[in-house]
């Protein structure tokens, strides 16, 4: 129990699998993954700027300096996955699906999601753009670079194909939760690249929020049906913009007009 007027400390980091950490993502930034492999160490994500002395110290806490980093993966282009990129990246190589690297470098305010964060990260460079197939070999373990896209144009998924654990970043979490489609995303695309997850036969999901799950293959397929299902209503939606009064004309007049 909890002593009164005792601080409560929000754990930080834990080991989820063999050399294999969870940092926990704090005050709504998404979590961060570290892989101690045999020849290489990465971070999966790096939370959100604020976040980075929190991150640095649940390193602390398991003996991984930043300078240990070899390489930060990002999966995807959203501030609270990539705002902690420019400490990280000083010292370490920086990683996204060249989508995602391409809205980051140029700063993209309509896709990056710094207003509904409220916070805003200073200029970085991504070095290595990321490509579907590409595989990363840390030693121990591999991670295969899958293009996700559905959340927003630049989402990828790290697998880990002899463990069969699951980096998924927002695009599914614990009991089918998706991360939504945002700018950049769209609903087919979404659906479509959790079909091919779903045909990895995951086991272990490890996302960017919420509880990591050990019944990935049962948390994909729920997704797939939410997504289904979004997909479902959104017809209905428009269904019933065109049988209204004035249909989809007004709108697309005025889209029209502007050009004039
Ligand atoms: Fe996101």
């Amino acid at each position: 129990m909890d002593m009164p007027g005792a601080e409560v400390v929000k754990k930080r980091i834990a080991e989820i699998y063999p050399s294999v950490y969870l940092i926990y993502g704090q005050n709504r930034s998404a979590h961060a993954y570290l892989i101690k492999g045999d020849a290489k160490t990465v971070l999966i994500d790096s939370c959100l700027p604020d976040g980075v002395a929190g991150v640095v110290d649940a390193l602390a806490e398991v003996g991984v300096a930043p300078e240990d980093i070899d390489l930060v993966l990002l999966t995807h282009e959203h501030i609270d996955h990539a705002g902690g990129v420019p400490f990280f990246g000083k010292k370490s190589l920086v990683a996204a699906h060249r989508l995602a690297a391409n809205k980051l470098t140029l700063q993209d305010e309509f896709v990056l999601m710094n207003k509904a964060f409220d916070s805003s990260a200073d200029a970085f460079r991504i070095d290595l753009l990321l490509t579907e197939g590409a595989v990363i070999d840390l030693g121990r373990y591999e991670l295969h670079v899958i293009h996700t896209p559905g959340h927003c144009s630049g989402a990828i998924c790290f697998y880990e194909p002899n463990h069969r654990l699951l980096f998924s970043g927002d695009v599914v979490m614990a009991t089918g939760i998706v991360g939504g489609v945002l700018q950049s995303g769209n609903i087919s695309d979404y659906i479509h690249s959790m079909r091919r997850l779903a045909a990895l036969r995951v086991e272990h999901l490890y996302p960017g929020h919420g509880k990591i799950s050990d019944r990935a293959e049962a948390d994909i397929q729920k997704g797939i049906e939410r997504l289904e299902t979004l997909l479902d209503e959104s017809k209905m939606l428009f269904k019933v913009v065109q049988n209204s009064q004035h249909g989809f004309d007004h709108i697309m007049r005025s889209l029209r007009d502007l050009n004039r």
